[in-house]
């Protein structure tokens, strides 16, 4: 049985790494998605795989720190699908990593208007669609660099706080409304966005065997399986389970 038969989900950073293995899952459970990024290539060309396996997939055009452009997805999904049932508000950038007095205020600002800013975007916009849907899931990606990190990514980590507390104020002004708000804390996860992280490094050899060494389980984690987290908090499964960050790290803050 199809796990999101019916639904209508908006994914935001769809178009790689975690995102993308979301979208990918949510299409193939029967979900109609609309996946909102930058590289509009990238973008067209999942729209594509997924049309070609007969499943539903819409690519738009969204830098999620443009009020307007994530106005513009939800809008989509109601008018391409007639409602929207869940986002997944997933974009994010990282932090080279940068002492903190060397965070320039431009770097600050691209970080957290694309992480913070571009959460809140997705919580305003969603928001009314899902009630006028008579409820929903909101699942935002968070990190475990809400609680522990290795130093070098103030801007990130302080972007991916401030989501964990979006996250629960949200779910508690819409608990009695049948809208859901939780948050993801992802470990170290195998995409581009650490295939970056690592290419920047003296000894990338060193970072990769860094990040084994601090996860438990020795290895990083794959987007396929943080996809599975997000589909069980957006979708019924989760049913008395709101405003909490569910920990996706191969053990890491369990140490
Ligand atoms: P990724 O770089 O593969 O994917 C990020 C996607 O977001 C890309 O498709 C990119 O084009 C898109 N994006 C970037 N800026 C955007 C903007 N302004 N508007 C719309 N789309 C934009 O990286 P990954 O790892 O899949 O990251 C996804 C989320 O997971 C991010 O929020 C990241 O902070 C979070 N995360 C990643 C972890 C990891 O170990 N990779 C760990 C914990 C959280």
């Amino acid at each position: 049985m199809l796990r999101l038969k019916g639904m209508v989900a908006v994914i935001t950073g769809g178009a790689s790494g975690m995102g993308r293995d979301t979208a990918l899952l949510f299409a193939r459970e029967g979900a109609a998605v609309v996946v909102g990024d930058v590289n509009d290539a990238a973008g067209g060309a999942l729209a594509g795989e997924v049309a070609a396996v007969g499943g539903q997939l819409v690519y738009q055009h969204c830098d999620v720190a443009v009020e307007r452009d994530v106005a513009g997805l939800v809008a989509t999904a109601e008018s391409r699908f007639g409602r929207l049932d869940t986002i997944f508000n997933n974009a994010g950038i990282e932090q080279p990593v940068t002492p903190s007095t060397d965070v320039s205020e431009a770097l600050f600002d691209r970080v957290i208007d694309t992480n913070l800013k571009g959460t809140f975007f997705g919580c305003k916009h969603a928001l009314p669609a899902l009630l006028r849907n008579g409820g929903g899931t909101i699942v935002n990606n968070s990190s475990v660099s809400a609680f522990a990190n290795v130093g070098g990514n103030l801007s990130y980590a302080a972007s991916k706080g401030g989501i964990m507390s979006m996250t629960r104020v949200i779910a508690i002004e819409y608990a009695d409304r049948n809208i859901r708000c939780n948050a993801i804390n992802p470990g170290v996860i195998d995409t581009d966005m650490n295939r970056r992280n690592k290419a920047l490094a003296a000894d990338p050899d060193a970072v990769e065997q860094k990040w084994r060494s601090i996860t438990p389980m020795g290895r990083m984690g794959t987007g396929n399986e943080i996809g599975e987290a997000v589909l069980f908090l957006a979708s019924a499964q989760s049913s008395f389970i709101t405003g909490i960050g569910l920990v996706i790290d191969g053990g890491r803050i369990a140490t």
